[in-house]
């Protein structure tokens, strides 16, 4: 197997982690056993990533759609979230790493946005990486916004209908500030998107691992970063453009 070439990494990691509920039910376990054992594959990732110099990592903890579950599950992965802030907090202050929430913040209960003020305000002040959280978070729920606040813009004759381009379309979203993501990594085998940073996954490398989220390791982990470095990314252009061979100056 190839060794990871630690200089090109991606800058901006996304990971969808699923596959906590069916790790626990095989086991005979509660869903929220899975997601307990999730939690600390999350520290073993940001661990691992903050450790190679990854930059921007983006977890989706909790999407928009995830608060059709039953409220027991929905009341416990808030309760484990809580505590998670409040217990790694200290750590992401020793590492440099700073806190970033994307979705809905106003659907989480007050004690949750409380804990996630402290956090965010807590580590603003780090530079190191970026540990983004996407909580009831949906993609297509996050442009409709967009939309909304590009029309008051408009509205309020702060820009035009024709200043509107891909660049800066681009601020009015949740990640505005945060590049693209590189490389996006989803456990479990499922092969969708599940309304995950629609518009900023446009250009992004996809991964995909039939490996339960809890169950997801830092050999993984690495196996992935590995598959990422052998893709070529020619964004619409040809190979040759991407990568000059030994052809003739007029090819
Ligand atoms: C991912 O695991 C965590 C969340 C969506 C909150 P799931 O809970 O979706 O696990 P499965 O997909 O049911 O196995
Ligand atoms: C996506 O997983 C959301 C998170 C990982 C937080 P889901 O388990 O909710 O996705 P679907 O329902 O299988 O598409
Ligand atoms: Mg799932």
């Amino acid at each position: 197997m190839r060794e990871l070439d630690p200089e090109r990494l991606p800058v901006h990691l996304a990971i969808i982690m699923d596959g906590n509920g069916r790790w626990a039910q095989q086991r005979m376990l509660k869903r929220i056993v899975g997601h307990q054992r999730g939690a600390e594959t999350v520290n073993m990732v940001v661990e691992h990533a903050w450790r190679l110099g990854i930059q921007y990592l983006t977890l989706f903890a909790f999407s928009s759609e995830n608060w059709s579950r039953p409220a027991i599950e929905v009341r416990a992965l808030m309760s484990l979230l809580k505590k998670y802030i409040r217990k790694e907090t200290a750590r992401m202050m020793r590492k440099n790493i700073r806190y970033n929430v994307i979705g809905n913040r106003s659907d989480l209960p007050v004690d949750v946005n409380e804990t996630l003020d402290e956090a965010i305000k807590q580590t603003s002040v780090n530079t190191g990486m970026t540990l983004t959280l996407a909580l009831s978070y949906g993609g297509r729920q996050e442009l409709s916004m967009a939309a909304r606040r590009l029309a008051c813009d408009v509205r309020d004759g702060k820009i035009t209908p024709d200043d509107i381009s891909v660049e800066n379309f681009g601020t009015y979203l949740d990640t505005g500030g945060l590049p693209d993501p590189d490389f996006l990594i989803r456990t479990s085998g499922e092969m969708r998107i599940s309304n995950f940073l629609l518009w900023q996954l446009a250009y992004t490398e996809l991964y995909f691992t039939e490996t339960n989220w809890p169950d997801f390791t830092i050999n993984e982990f690495n196996k992935a970063l590995i598959d990422f470095q052998s893709r070529e990314r020619r964004f619409g252009k040809t190979s040759d453009q991407i990568s000059p061979r030994n052809k003739p100056s007029n090819a």
